[in-house]
């Protein structure tokens, strides 16, 4: 079969590959602590399941309006007034089939083939195959500890060419939990903006922030799309549904391409998503943060003291994006070990981009406390950190 030559840099999703290995030793009976996937381990919130069931159980599960139902653009926008104190008109907001779709909508609508688009690295791994697979160009900033691993102004200039159309950055940012002010998002947007270009704002971990919330970049003003999603807060990664908000004059193309794409969101995700703003769902969505927070304060001082160096410490998200060269020269060797001989999951760095990935080790606080205490002990036997 001849495949198109995009498929040849549409590389694997390699946290994915960790986890079939991961898989593969569970069923001949090795317990492994999963640390490696970005999914949240609490079940779907009881109200959103009843709202679900109550609307399949009417049977009228149809397509809807291809940007979703009124009610949840309502819905959202309300969430941005009420949470954030910024005005978003419903009709600038579009549901869509998770973060992933907003992602492909915004950018299919802007990218032309050969145009480029600025990302962090490290970074969310997709992100340089939708640019990829709309003929576009990924053009990597590399992103320190020096900068909390976010991209700067200075950066965004230097790297810009005629060819370049945007800027997307992610805050919190996967592998790195690392934020961006508001003052910074400003400095961002001038930036690009100054370039004639358009910043993107993946906000996807947004409520998953400990000790503070995160400001949306959607209170600098309407010319910027914002990305996010119910799977991360609102812990509904199944259900595959999001949402993107873009500037009026966006509306219809985003509308057009949605239409095509994949004509309307999942029905009863929407239905159902319609119960994650009720209180007593946001009740048990802060109930779990704080939990989150505890397993970071866990995990954090235990990986540290393995000798994993941690140096712009997460505030967000449930990743830590730890160095691990002083234990290993190649993480995806260390990752491939740690799996088999101590039973304990973590994501190499080569999904996160070319930066540097070899030293970078990502582990997600997706389990319970105990099951972190289990993997810690584990990692400490293998590294003979027991002994020291
Ligand atoms: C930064 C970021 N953006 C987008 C996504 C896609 O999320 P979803 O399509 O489940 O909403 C993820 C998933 O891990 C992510 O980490």
């Amino acid at each position: 079969m001849k495949f198109a030559a995009r498929m040849a840099e549409i590389a694997p999703f390699h946290v994915m590959e960790l986890m079939a290995k991961a898989q593969a030793l569970e069923s001949h009976g090795q317990d492994i602590v999963h640390m490696e996937v970005g999914e949240p381990d609490f079940p779907t919130p009881a109200p959103v399941i009843e709202a679900a069931q109550r609307f399949v159980a009417t049977g009228d599960v149809h397509y809807t309006n291809a940007l979703g139902i009124p009610r949840l653009r309502e819905a959202i926008a309300a969430w941005y007034e009420n949470r954030y104190g910024v005005s978003v008109p419903p009709d600038r907001i579009a549901v869509t089939a998770g973060a992933s779709g907003a992602l492909l909508l915004a950018l299919g609508i802007l990218i032309d083939p050969g145009d480029e688009v600025l990302l962090s690295d490290p970074g969310y791994p997709c992100n340089r195959h939708f640019v990829r697979a709309f003929e576009g160009r990924a053009h990597p900033l590399p992103v320190t500890a020096g900068t909390a691993y976010q991209p700067t102004p200075e950066q965004v200039a230097s790297a810009w060419t005629p060819r370049t159309r945007a800027l997307l950055v992610a805050t919190p940012a996967n592998p790195t939990g690392r934020l961006l002010t508001l003052p910074q998002l400003a400095a961002l947007r001038q930036a690009v903006r100054e370039r004639g270009g358009v910043l993107l704002v993946d906000e996807i971990y947004h409520g998953l922030t400990y000790g503070f919330d995160a400001e949306t970049a959607l209170a600098l003003g309407d010319d910027v799309f914002v990305i996010n999603s119910f799977s991360k807060y609102f812990g509904m990664t199944g259900w595959r549904l999001g949402w993107l908000v873009v500037p009026t004059d966006c509306v219809r193309q985003v509308e057009k391409l949605a239409q095509n794409l994949y004509i309307s969101p999942p029905t009863p995700a929407q239905h159902a998503a319609l119960a994650a703003f009720r209180p007593e769902t946001i009740a048990l969505l802060e109930e779990r943060r704080s939990q989150f927070a505890a397993r970071r304060d866990l995990l954090l001082p235990g990986l540290v003291a393995l000798g994993f160096e941690v140096k712009a410490a997460p505030q967000g998200a449930f990743y830590i994006y730890a160095d691990s060269s002083r234990l290993a020269s190649d993480s995806q060797v260390l990752a491939d070990h740690l799996v088999a001989q101590a039973g304990v999951a973590a994501t190499p760095g080569l999904d996160f981009g070319s930066f540097g990935p070899e030293r970078h080790m990502r582990f997600a606080y997706t389990v319970a406390l105990d099951r972190i205490e289990e993997g810690l002990s584990r990692m400490r036997r293998f590294f003979g950190a027991d002994r020291r």
